[in-house]
């Protein structure tokens, strides 16, 4: 494995390694790798012949100054759990990505509107800024993209349409802690007794499943998320899982899916379920 710190080295491998006939994945991250991660570089290992791997903690998606500090910067340790299952890191600085400040102003419509969208201004921008430029410059065939971030998803297939990117985007499921936590590198931040607590947030995911309207389920998952003193709800909501727009009906025929983010101390956590 070969770390790339340049942008014009990085195009260059990528040009090769494609004028080679090789098939191209992309896994693009922040680092602090865990299995979460891991899982999308082995999948990508496994469908393609070359892998690339970004991390890079994305300033112009943070939209808090608090969040951006405190992201856990580990690249050593992520350089060694991703072993041979990447061909390519690149790991650049800021000043590589951004020469200048990125001033884009996309409009990727309702999925980057509603939820994360509106409850972090600017996020989807910033990560459409990001993932935009990273496609761009690896060219790939497929890149990962895990469930976790459903929202996630559902804007960066809307940024390659608009964008004419024709890479596949690769959805993947996810990847949970033994006791349901969904892997997440804000994890580290919480102690040990915060971590125990934040397996509610699955549980009571999973309990909602026994509710029979759309009603019951957002009163279940509310009352039970406010019985943990150490939870404070950002949002519950229970939408489409294809436009992401809120549903009254629990047989949409796209699916219905149940998406939340809860503080837990002061660490923001984001979960979700399919009904
Ligand atoms: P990051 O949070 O590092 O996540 C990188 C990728 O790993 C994302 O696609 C995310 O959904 C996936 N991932 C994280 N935790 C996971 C889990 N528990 N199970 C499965 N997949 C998981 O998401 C970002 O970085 C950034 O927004 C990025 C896309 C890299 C743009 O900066």
């Amino acid at each position: 494995m070969e770390i790339i710190t340049s942008v014009e080295k990085l195009m260059d491998v990528a040009v090769r390694e494609r004028a080679a006939g090789k098939r191209i994945g992309m896994v693009p991250t922040m680092g602090a790798l865990h299995e979460g991660h891991l899982s999308l570089i082995r999948r990508a290992h496994e469908e393609n012949d070359v892998v690339f791997c970004s991390i890079f903690v994305n300033p112009v998606q943070f939209n808090n100054a608090e969040d951006l500090e405190k992201y856990p910067r580990t690249l050593e340790a992520d350089v060694q759990l991703i072993g041979d299952q990447a061909d390519y890191v690149f790991a650049p600085s800021v000043e590589e990505v951004f020469p200048v400040k990125p001033t884009e102003v996309y409009d990727f419509g309702t999925v980057a509107n509603v939820m994360e969208g509106a409850a972090r201004p600017g996020h989807f921008n910033g990560v459409g800024v990001i993932v935009r430029r990273l496609l761009e410059w690896t060219r790939p065939h497929k890149a990962y993209f895990g469930e976790k971030d459903y929202q996630q998803i559902a804007v960066i297939r809307e940024m390659c349409r608009q964008c004419r990117i024709l890479t596949e985007v690769v959805p993947c499921p996810i990847i949970r802690e033994p006791n349901g936590l969904a892997m997440s590198s804000r994890n580290r931040r919480l102690s040990a007794h915060e971590f125990e607590t934040a397996a509610n947030i699955h549980r009571i995911l999973e309990a909602s499943r026994q509710c029979t309207s759309v009603a019951a389920t957002k009163a279940f998952v509310e009352t039970e998320i406010a019985k943990i003193p150490e939870f404070q709800l950002d949002y519950f909501e229970i939408a489409d899982a294809e436009t992401l727009l809120s549903t009254d009906d629990i047989h949409n025929p796209h699916g219905v899916m149940g998406f939340i983010t809860v503080y837990v101390g002061p660490v923001r956590l984001i979960d979700n379920i399919t009904y």
